[in-house]
């Protein structure tokens, strides 16, 4: 394989040459006590940071970027630690999805503005692998992918508890009565018991296997829990691994392909992962010049086998679990025959060359195909009255009861107006109806918030109901579970059908054949469209009205219409 020699690295123009500037550029850099041996005729690794305090679940990344600089440094680069945006899932409002193309875009502008040959992107927490992956693909340099990795299995009383899954599960019971006040509070010192991210099959796990599939990250390096020895060994290879990936011209561009794509999709579909990879994948595929829509998403669904026997999908296993079972290679060993195992990774060899050897040691957890926990993959596309652009739903985590089904329709304005009226005992609500949620989606969210799990009434929790269906234009986390049908495209924000429901409508759900309807009259629906008058812009300055100017819709992966494929962005002028 052809290398290139140091004056062909991109920070030669900084620190190889003998001008005023790259003067200026090497003068600053000796400020700092480092001899010019350090940095000059070396490939110079940008490390992109997402630690913060409130990033909890990168809390290791400040000792792991230490742990990335090490292998940088023996394998004779020059390691420069650039802190990004942290996408903090827990506590930025209303949405971290309104903040995933702010990452993706700083990533893309630290990597071009700053004499990076290569990048080490480090992130996990839900938003931040799409959005480190969006922003590299867009910078196009040689680049590997860190996974924050999950924590260790949350505990309570000798039971296990998983990250939101049993949040949300325990929250139904102290609404309904059967668990006290004090045995609620007392699991929130034992659901998040490590650094790390959340520890169910949710969007951050699925992320992160999600850009291993697609070959963008160390074999196996997306299942180590965080504080097992193994993580920071994996930083360090990764450092390594990307000085020579660096020498060897391995850009992004050099090596994916459509395959990858399709990889990471049927990963997905295989791990039952969580809806949220929809959007993401679509714009981290879209931002590498590849085709991907809904479309695609139902037919990899269709015909993987969803093996990964993990909350919320199945009810007992855990992340940490998987990982002792094989982890991601021998989850994407077992899903070989839906893989091209041909495609390239950052490795420098094929997916397939990378999973040789891989075991699986629990049967149980990463089924074989032959008892899969479901035949196909978690996840189906409708459309139809109500979603002319799709809508999704995860099968793996509803009600197979529920998944045909027609009911009356309950009409929530927005988020707050469902809080005010959920548990109203007069709100007239039956387990056959369908709750159904508007402003939530990309514009009216704004940022598209995970509001689609929307809460079973009050009164129909004390009756036992624990499923019904719900819609909405929301996204819903991935560690959520039940029948709700999400991303609706068109939004109710701009018009969509689903800002003409009205309570009372009734609205059927045809899952196997795809299809969801509003079931009222054409000509009544037009007398209503006719009526409609979009909401009020409530945002008329900074980050989010630049968001509402440019966001696409669910089906467009919601990334920015400027920020989409197009033609490179010139490399800056040094002077
Ligand atoms: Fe960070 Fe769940 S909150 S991964």
């Amino acid at each position: 394989m052809p290398r290139k020699r140091p004056e062909e690295l991109r920070s030669h123009r900084w620190f190889g040459v003998d001008d005023l500037r790259a003067f200026g550029h090497r003068s600053r850099l000796l400020q700092t006590g480092l001899a010019e041996a350090d940095f000059r005729g070396k490939p110079v690794i940008g490390i992109i940071n997402t630690w913060s305090d409130l990033s909890v679940c990168h809390a290791h990344f400040r000792t792991r970027a230490e742990e990335v600089k090490r292998g940088v440094w023996q394998a004779g680069g020059f390691p420069v630690e650039l802190p990004a945006h942290p996408v903090t899932e827990q506590y930025q409002k209303p949405s971290s999805m309104l903040y995933r193309n702010f990452l993706a875009m700083e990533t893309e502008e630290l990597a071009r503005s700053h004499p990076c040959d290569g990048l080490v992107l480090m992130g996990g927490c839900d938003k931040t692998p799409p959005a480190l992956v969006m922003g590299a693909l867009s910078a196009n340099l040689p680049c590997v992918f860190v996974p924050a990795g999950p924590m260790l299995s949350g505990n309570w009383h000798g039971k296990k508890l998983g990250s939101g899954s049993d949040v949300w599960k325990y929250n139904a019971e102290l609404r309904a009565g059967n668990i006290t006040q004090a045995q609620w509070k007392d699991m929130e010192s034992g659901i998040a018991r490590s650094f790390g991210t959340c520890m169910t099959a949710g969007t951050a796990a699925t992320m992160m296997l999600a850009v291993e599939a697609m070959g963008l990250a160390l074999p196996g390096a997306s299942s180590i829990p965080a504080a097992d020895a193994a993580h920071p060994r994996m930083a360090t290879a990764a450092g390594r691994r990307i000085v020579e990936m660096v020498w060897e011209d391995a850009t992004p561009a050099s090596f994916l392909t459509q395959a990858s794509i399709d990889n990471a999709v049927t990963a997905t579909m295989g791990f039952g992962g969580s809806t949220n990879a929809i959007p993401h994948l679509i714009a981290m595929a879209r931002r590498g010049g590849f085709q991907l829509d809904l479309d695609r998403f139902d037919a990899i669904s269709r015909r993987t086998p969803l093996i990964a026997n993990l909350r919320p999908n199945g009810d007992t296993w855990l992340m940490e679990d998987f990982y002792y079972a094989g982890g991601a290679r021998a989850f994407l060993a077992r899903l070989a025959p839906w893989l091209d195992l041909s495609a390239r990774t950052v490795t420098g060899a094929t997916l397939g060359e990378n999973l040789e050897g891989a075991e699986c040691f629990n049967e149980d957890i990463i089924r074989p195909l032959d008892r899969p926990l479901q035949a196909e993959g978690g996840v189906a596309i409708l459309r139809g009255s109500l979603a002319p652009r799709g809508a999704v739903i995860k099968t793996s985590a509803a009600d197979p009861l529920l998944l045909s089904h027609t009911g009356p329709a309950v009409v929530f304005e927005d988020y707050n107006d469902m809080n005010a009226r959920l548990d109203d005992p007069a709100l007239e609500v039956t387990p056959d109806s369908v709750l159904v949620l508007r402003q939530a989606g990309p514009q009216g969210g704004p940022g598209m918030p995970e509001w689609g799990m929307m809460p079973i009434p009050k009164k129909l929790l004390q009756q036992g109901v624990r499923d019904m269906v719900r819609l909405s234009d929301a996204r819903m986390s991935g560690t959520s579970y039940g029948t709700c049908i999400l991303h609706v495209a068109p939004e109710s924000h701009i018009g969509g059908p689903l800002a003409l429901v009205r309570t009372g409508d009734l609205i059927r759900l045809d899952v196997p054949n795809r299809g969801l309807d509003l079931l009222v009259e054409p000509a009544e629906l037009e007398r209503r469209r006719a009526a409609w008058t979009p909401p009020p812009r409530r945002y008329t300055r900074g980050w989010t009205s630049l968001y509402l100017d440019h966001v696409g819709q669910a089906d467009e992966g919601c990334d920015f219409d400027f920020l989409e494929h197009g033609a490179p962005t010139p490399e800056p002028e040094i002077h």
